[in-house]
């Protein structure tokens, strides 16, 4: 049984895939052990807290400093015991030292496809918004292992999806949401579970 522990910063309905899918046996063997969230009122902790998931909310304000902040994130995962740590819509740089000891056991879901429209200051809308502007016909979702940078580790899954004529940022987001993110994040999962996700000179190799 591998344990996961689910970081989110807002709605949730990624952490909600998860949920459904291990509830309807789409994937096997795992278990969500914690959902750490940075907001209080993040909706995805209502979420956890329907499911009987036990939740810790871990936000900056509650904390000193940076470091502070971090060295709490780092605890609650390691009391979490968690193996397998699933970024869903967690909007904080992690730390170096989580990276580091979680190291290809941290996987994230990207709403492109990566390397177009990632890195720092590309989450949420706004990734849909530069899409949008750059005219691109196809865009998609990507499941990445996270090293030290901003979405630059190896890549797990991706799926595309097509742009639509009069798509706004929020229909697209909608549709890759659908159409990707909640099927590729769950699949990347199962196959991390049942130890079909290989790392191979910094590229994935499926089993
Ligand atoms: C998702 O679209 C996810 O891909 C994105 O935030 C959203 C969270 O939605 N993540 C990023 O942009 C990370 N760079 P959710 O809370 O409903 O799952």
């Amino acid at each position: 049984m591998l344990n996961i522990a689910v970081m989110v910063s807002g709605g949730g309905t990624n952490l909600q895939a998860l949920i459904d899918s291990i509830a309807d046996g789409r994937i096997h063997d795992a278990k969500i052990v914690r959902v750490i969230s940075n907001k209080k009122d993040a909706y995805a902790l209502q979420r956890a807290e329907q499911a009987g998931i036990q939740t810790a909310a871990v936000t900056r304000a509650d904390h000193p400093d940076k470091k502070a902040f971090d060295e709490a994130l780092l605890k609650a995962l390691e009391e979490s015991e968690a193996e397998l740590v699933v970024l869903a819509g967690f909007l904080v740089v992690l730390p170096e030292e989580i990276t580091r000891r979680y190291k290809g056991r941290i996987i994230n879901i990207h709403p492109s496809l990566i390397p177009s429209f990632c890195g720092e200051g590309f989450y949420g809308l706004r990734v849909h918004e530069e899409a949008l502007k750059r005219g691109v016909k196809v865009t998609g979702a990507t499941v990445h292992f996270v090293d030290e940078g901003c979405d630059t580790g190896p890549i797990i899954l991706q799926k595309a999806v097509y742009v639509e004529k009069n798509d706004t940022p929020e229909t697209l987001q909608r549709r890759v949401m659908e159409q990707a993110e909640w099927k590729i994040l769950p699949e990347a999962v199962e196959l991390i579970a049942g130890g079909r996700v290989k790392l191979n000179n910094g590229r994935v190799e499926i089993l």
